[in-house]
């Protein structure tokens, strides 16, 4: 007989197994399964959320007859304490009781004696997990949508700013048409104003109170849900039970926010990591928000933004890697979902902290408007211009660009600008070309000729501002109405 099997499974001074679940077990966990099926390093972080769920799930069981109103209020008690425990890093997590759960569980029996052992009554892991996870999300969910809303209010200031500076607008990298600054901006403000959308309608999906589920098949105590869910603040109660504990879709959801969030960030880096090179000489950035060469006494390198587009990719992985640790897992809790944590902290983490610091960079960034300006004059940006003008005048579209084009060409071998081109050399050119073709094919006018709702002109772009005002004021006090509702139960 190996030695390992004549462990006994270890005592509390109580008598009772260290385990919660030693009872049917001859032998005690080899401590390398200990070591390898443990949460608490990770899951620690949930100890706030865990607490809550548990006094929120023992003032039910009083209010339902389950257990004795003196027992409920001796667990919340020492439940409380618990968390002051934890917060006054006095607490010894321990790897052999596995998770937060049983850590909580284990030290509250510690500290009140067998009441404590009461508190799981009509209570899984598996719902008390999902539970833990929604409170925790829902709440990282909040505090996201307020950094995003504080970055709609950068955004919308600079662009405020900037409403009089020109740039070259690009596609494929090549200069294509003059833009407003403003508007350049305001584009990034849509795709975050779809960001803080998204987050806000994944709060909704993430609002639902799993506990009463039990393991599988729901409780055989007369359970409330709905007033575990009241205390909570959570706006409905879940309608499945094998649904409720192993729907993990809010995880992966919230881990597919984090990466457009992400993906937009990085788009944005990468942008100025271009202006600020020599090159371009867009934008300048400030020292603070740059960091040197070891080796290159002159250099100034954009690493924060570079650092935001690599933490890009690795939230992707969070993503790919909850969709499939997900993928195979028949119904319902299988272990395999503890590993969610790993790659959702992840992201959150990651998001958040990029989040912040690309706030205060955009902040400080100084755009070069000079160089802007200079670059803008160059590049025939009114080309386009000088065809819809034809246009005007009677001829085809596609001949008139054609004309234009062939203008261009000229230009390029005079070393001249279409702007400056002469009635005679207009003449030989294209004969339609109007008088008023100087002032059309001006900077100003170029950007003020698209006068249209989504377009760059000067009007437009204010509205465009006005309007994204209304909506992050809409949004600041719809996020203070949804972070006020949870807290009927605090800490
Ligand atoms: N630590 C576990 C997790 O995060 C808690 C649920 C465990 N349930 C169980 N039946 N082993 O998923």
């Amino acid at each position: 007989m190996k030695k390992r099997e004549k462990r006994e499974p270890k005592k509390n001074p109580g008598g009772q197994p260290k385990k919660a679940w030693a009872g049917r077990f001859r032998q005690e966990t080899a401590p390398e399964v200990e070591r390898f099926t443990e949460s608490i390093s990770f899951d620690q972080r949930l100890y706030r959320q865990d607490i809550l769920g548990s006094i929120a799930h023992a003032r039910m069981l009083a209010h339902q007859g389950i257990l004795p109103a003196g027992d409920a209020k001796r667990i919340e008690k020492g439940l409380r304490e618990i968390a002051g425990e934890i917060q006054a890093g006095r607490f010894r997590f321990s790897s052999q009781l596995e998770d937060i759960h049983m850590n909580i569980e284990a030290r509250l029996i510690e500290k009140i004696g067998d009441v404590g052992g009461k508190l799981h009554t009509a209570r899984s892991r598996n719902d008390q997990v999902a539970l833990d996870m929604r409170l925790y999300l829902r709440e990282v969910i909040d505090e996201i949508r307020g950094q995003i809303l504080r970055l709609h209010e950068v955004i919308l200031d600079r662009a405020e700013e900037t409403m009089e500076v020109l740039l070259p607008g690009y596609t494929h990298l090549q200069k294509a048409q003059p833009v407003r600054l403003a508007h350049h901006l305001m584009a990034y403000y849509q795709m975050f104003s779809r960001d803080g959308e998204r987050l806000s309608q994944l709060r909704d999906r993430v609002d639902v109170m799993p506990l009463g589920a039990g393991a599988i098949a729901g409780s055989g105590y007369p359970v409330d849900p709905s007033f575990v869910a009241e205390l909570l603040g959570f706006s409905r109660t879940a309608p499945n039970s094998m649904d409720a504990v192993s729907d993990r879709d809010f995880a992966i959801e919230f881990c597919f926010a984090a990466s457009v969030i992400l993906l937009h960030l990085s788009r944005w880096s990468e942008e100025l990591i271009l202006w600020s090179s020599e090159a371009f000489g867009f934008v300048e950035l400030a020292d603070a928000y740059c960091t040197g060469s070891s080796m290159m006494p002159q250099k100034k390198n954009p690493d924060v933004l570079e650092l935001i587009r690599g933490k890009t990719g690795s939230v992707y992985g969070d993503l790919q890697a909850l969709l499939v640790l997900m993928k195979g897992l028949p119904l319902t809790y299988q272990r395999d979902m503890q590993e969610d944590k790993v790659p959702l902290f992840h992201a959150v983490d990651t998001v958040s902290a990029c989040l912040s610091v690309f706030c205060v960079l955009l902040e400080s960034v100084h755009f070069q408007a000079d160089r802007m300006r200079r670059e803008v004059e160059q590049g025939f940006l009114n080309a386009t211009d000088l065809a819809d003008h034809l246009v005007r005048q009677g001829m085809p579209f596609r001949k008139a660009h054609a004309v234009a084009g062939r203008a261009v060409r000229y230009c390029l071998d005079q070393g001249k600008k279409l702007e400056d081109l002469t009635r005679p050399e207009w003449k030989a050119l294209a004969p339609e070309v109007g008088p008023d073709v100087k002032k059309i094919l001006g900077i100003e006018q170029v950007v003020e000729a698209r006068d249209i709702p989504g377009g760059t002109a000067r009007r437009q772009v204010r509205k465009q501002l006005r309007q994204a005002r209304g909506e992050v004021e809409k949004r600041r006090s719809r996020l203070v109405k949804d972070q006020m509702k949870p807290a009927q139960l605090s800490l």
